[in-house]
């Protein structure tokens, strides 16, 4: 092996030593700087390695194309956190592009003498590509509401989705027994787009980041199959891990929301849950001020907080913290229960934690807290609704029945802060409103909070 080409392999291995250890690292909020850090420096070391590539003949296009990257991809790295899904289908739009763009271009240079398995792994990577695109764009769209949310169907969506992908399917298997036939691979590559724009048409918007999570995967995937046309190991394996990681995340955000997965498979879920008439009780609940609801937690021995949606939309997590300090001072036990769907977002209420320097060790997973909240105090809902509803539990014709809840139901006292009786993502009622043991603490997610601290710091201090 000569020396240059050495060097390019010892970077990719370390480059893929560090997506390894990046996804490991990504999984806890403890060691998730480090695993960012070590995903760039990965990611720098492969874009290097891969610029000593010696059949590279000319970099000015190069440098061009580097300079457009970078103008495209530092305001894309600088938007607010509510809009990360939508940018992260971006970059799944871009890097299925550029697989795309690759594979066509593969095709062209080798037609019409490709090899049956050349043929194979190119037709996987433009299918997955193409429809990872228009998949993705679309994703994107509704996501930021640039087009119409609300889910589209019609009769034998599925049928027509499922033949589309046949046809693109069955040109594959025409181009690898007849490469010769090359006006067919237009048609490959524009049906896998016009599928993924079908693929997304009947999914609402408020269920696309598992969409955008498994569209992750279909983008990896092909990046895998581009490795293996341009035979480069790097490729396949980060390709791999960016496919399996992707469809693991799909798989566990699909059980967290009680949803199908064949049903994410074949892209027809996603019909808005929405409440029936009259669903929205008119029973009375019990509510409470925040100088009540400050006595009863400065009075309390273990108090568990849930965030969810609302406090993200409220931006509360600071005043959330300054409700733990004040807390623990006072010698209470604080902790957080974290639902994995809580919010929109995958992690969203940890990163939201992690920005106001909550404690990692005070964040626990549903099924490490629910052990701890029959011996609860007080549960602390903030902006929280579906994630806690005893409804999925035991109400068979619930939406939710069958996901997984917090059970904050169990505690001694439940507090819940939220503006007014209105649903939660699924639309439905909260049966947790209306117990005797809870008490509805009615404002802005981040005022209540707020003036629950102000009564706290005003107060005597100190529990029994
Ligand atoms: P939701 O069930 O959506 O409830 C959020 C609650 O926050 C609402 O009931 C709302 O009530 C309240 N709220 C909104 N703005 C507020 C403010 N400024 N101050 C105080 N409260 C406010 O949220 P959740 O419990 O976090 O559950 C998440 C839902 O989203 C689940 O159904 C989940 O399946 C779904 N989902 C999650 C994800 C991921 S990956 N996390 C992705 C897609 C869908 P008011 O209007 O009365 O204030």
């Amino acid at each position: 092996m000569i020396p240059g080409t050495l060097i390019i392999e010892i970077t990719y291995i370390i480059a893929v030593v560090l997506f390894i250890l990046s996804l490991k690292w990504l999984s806890s909020p403890a060691t998730a700087r480090r695993g960012v850090w070590a995903g760039e420096v990965g990611m720098v070391l492969a874009i290097a390695g891969t610029l000593l590539y010696r059949g590279i003949v000319d970099y000015k296009w190069i440098a061009i194309a580097l300079v457009l990257g970078a103008i495209i991809g530092v305001p894309l790295g600088n938007v607010q956190m509510t809009a990360v899904p939508q940018r992260t289908a971006l970059s799944h739009a871009f890097g299925a592009l550029c697989v795309t763009l690759v594979g066509t271009a593969e095709f062209y240079l080798r037609a019409p003498n490709v090899q049956p398995f050349m043929m194979s792994v190119l037709s996987l990577e433009v299918i997955l590509g193409g429809l990872t695109i228009t998949g993705s764009l679309m994703a994107a769209g509704k996501l930021q509401e640039v087009l119409p949310q609300r889910p589209i169907t019609y009769k034998g969506q599925n049928f027509v989705n499922l033949g589309m992908l046949l046809v693109a399917i069955g040109i594959a298997v025409r181009l690898v027994l007849h490469p010769a036939d090359m006006h067919l691979y237009p048609f490959m590559v524009g049906i896998a787009l016009l599928f993924g724009v079908m693929m997304i048409v009947p999914i609402g918007g408020a269920d696309m980041p598992t969409v955008i999570s498994l569209l992750n995967s279909y983008a990896g995937l092909s990046a895998a199959a581009m490795g293996f046309v341009l035979n480069s190991k790097l490729l396949i394996v980060a390709g791999s891990l960016d496919g399996a990681s992707g469809f693991i995340l799909s798989v566990n955000m699909s059980k967290a929301m009680n949803r199908s997965f064949s049903n994410v498979l074949f892209g027809a879920f996603g019909q808005v849950q929405t409440a029936a008439p009259g669903a929205v009780e008119t029973r009375n609940v019990r509510s409470a001020t925040p100088e009540e609801a400050a006595s009863i937690l400065s009075a309390a021995n273990k108090v568990v907080i849930v965030p969810g949606y609302g406090m993200a939309v409220a931006q509360a997590q600071h005043k959330v913290r300054e409700l733990y300090d004040a807390l623990t001072k006072r010698g209470v036990d604080v902790k957080f229960g974290i639902h994995p769907v809580a919010g929109r977002m995958p992690g969203h209420m940890n990163v939201l934690l992690a920005e106001a320097d909550i404690p990692y060790d005070k964040l626990l997973d549903m099924d490490e807290i629910n052990g701890d909240l029959p011996q609860t105090d007080v549960a602390l809902v903030i902006g929280a609704n579906d994630v806690t509803n005893p409804a999925a539990r035991t109400d068979t014709s619930s939406p939710i029945f069958g996901m997984p809840i917090l059970d904050v139901d169990k505690a001694r006292t439940v507090m819940v802060i939220k503006r007014s009786m209105s649903p939660g993502f699924a639309g439905i009622d909260n049966p947790l409103y209306y117990l005797d043991n809870t008490l509805m603490l009615f404002g802005d997610a981040k005022a209540f909070v707020n003036s629950i601290v102000r009564e706290l710091s005003g107060g005597s201090g100190g529990h029994g």
